[in-house]
């Protein structure tokens, strides 16, 4: 037995970006939801059998689900439903890019594509960028030079660093993808939150894009059902339907059913909105105590984007906020090749339990950073 391991006090979790827990409205919401379906289904009838793309009833609260986003509702033929984002990025990154072929990305992004990358063989173009994500120039290079199959695009409250593309940055980007025939896969997983935000880069290209919206950072990381939008039905079936390469990005058809029922009742919109205001609730805290420094974040964003000066190394800013128990993101876990990463951290304002949790960890970066 490892004694030293076990009496490690546990670090807090502000690495991690997952929302805020809100007990109250998200028990009440879930357990109605999921009685109502036991209520409404036989079981047997819902679990019975595989509802490969989701059964028509769940596709259709995802086109509805979506439609917080998009102009329109999408028709239901062009939904899948399946058991998370990630699922639904494998299998698209397989499909559309796949082996010995190239992804564009901005230089600091999700690291989970880098995972994807070595797992299926295709090459990362990393993209300079600003506060509003990729620079056009510098991605109508790649675009040139590369021929990249597919660009991952996150242009709404960006991971890590918060980058929002204005209307006219999204244009910009979808036209150079309609010039060089690149896929977008736009993961809009941190779009709910806001109030106000601009409309998704598919809107701006439909005929190339691949739009995903998890519920993981809107409503909880285990509900484990994210929707995707095809560009046409035809285009859905070919890429997902179940004889395609795996089949384990299907959706259990409970949890489909439990968040379908959410979306119907309004459920899903009172676990966004406690969401919301526990999260702006934090993040005046974060603009309060760390009013001088170079902060990149919004009052709606499940994390922040802390520049360091050059004096503070990240490396030791990390192992400072370690020593007093707080675990918070290194720049490096973001970088997508070989670009050097920027002085920065990234920390996550929803993963402690509960505000007390929050503001504790928060005291100790602060601590840290005015050292
Ligand atoms: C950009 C982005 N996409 C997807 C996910 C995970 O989504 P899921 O849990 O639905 O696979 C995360 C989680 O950190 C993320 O940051």
């Amino acid at each position: 037995m490892n004694v030293s391991l076990r009496s490690t006090p546990a670090l807090l979790n502000m690495s991690g970006n997952m929302p805020p827990k809100v007990p109250p409205v998200f028990n009440e919401a879930y357990r109605l939801a999921a009685q109502r379906v036991l209520a409404d289904f036989e079981p047997n009838d819902l679990i019975g059998a595989h509802q490969f793309c989701g059964s028509e009833r769940d596709r259709a609260a995802g086109a509805r689900f979506v439609s917080r986003r998009l102009p329109e509702v999408p028709s239901v033929d062009r939904i899948v439903v399946a058991n998370g984002t990630q699922s639904i990025l494998v299998m698209l990154l397989a499909g559309l890019v796949g082996r010995g072929r190239q992804l564009v990305l901005e230089a600091l992004s999700y690291p989970t594509i880098r995972t994807f990358a070595d797992q299926l063989g295709f090459g990362l173009s990393p993209v300079p960028m600003d506060e509003e994500g990729a620079l056009p120039d510098a991605f109508e290079e790649v675009c040139r030079a590369d021929r990249p199959a597919a660009y991952y695009a996150m242009p709404t409250l960006q991971n890590p660093t918060t980058a929002t593309m204005t209307i006219e940055r999204r244009r910009t980007i979808a036209k150079i993808c309609q010039r060089y025939g690149v896929a977008i896969i736009e993961d809009d997983i941190y779009s709910l939150l806001p109030r106000e935000v601009p409309p998704p880069l598919s809107a701006f290209a439909p005929e190339l894009s691949w739009y995903v919206l998890g519920t993981a950072k809107s409503m909880a990381p285990a509900l484990k059902v994210a929707y995707v939008v095809a560009p046409t039905a035809a285009a859905a079936t070919e890429r997902f339907w179940p004889g395609v390469r795996a089949t384990y990005w299907m959706c259990a058809p409970m949890n489909a059913s439990v968040v379908s029922t959410l979306i119907e009742t309004g459920g899903s919109d009172r676990i966004i909105e406690a969401i919301r205001v526990e999260t702006r609730a934090r993040q005046a805290i974060v603009a309060e105590r760390l009013v001088d420094a170079d902060l990149r974040t919004r009052p709606d964003c499940l994390h922040a984007w802390l520049s360091l000066p050059n004096s503070r190394p990240a490396s030791d800013f990390l192992a400072d906020v370690r020593a007093l128990g707080i675990d918070v993101g290194a720049s490096s876990t973001f970088a997508i090749g070989d670009i050097a990463p920027p002085n920065a951290i990234r920390f996550g304002t929803g993963t402690p339990r509960d505000r007390a949790a929050f503001e504790r960890g928060l005291d100790a970066i602060v601590k840290v950073y005015l050292k």
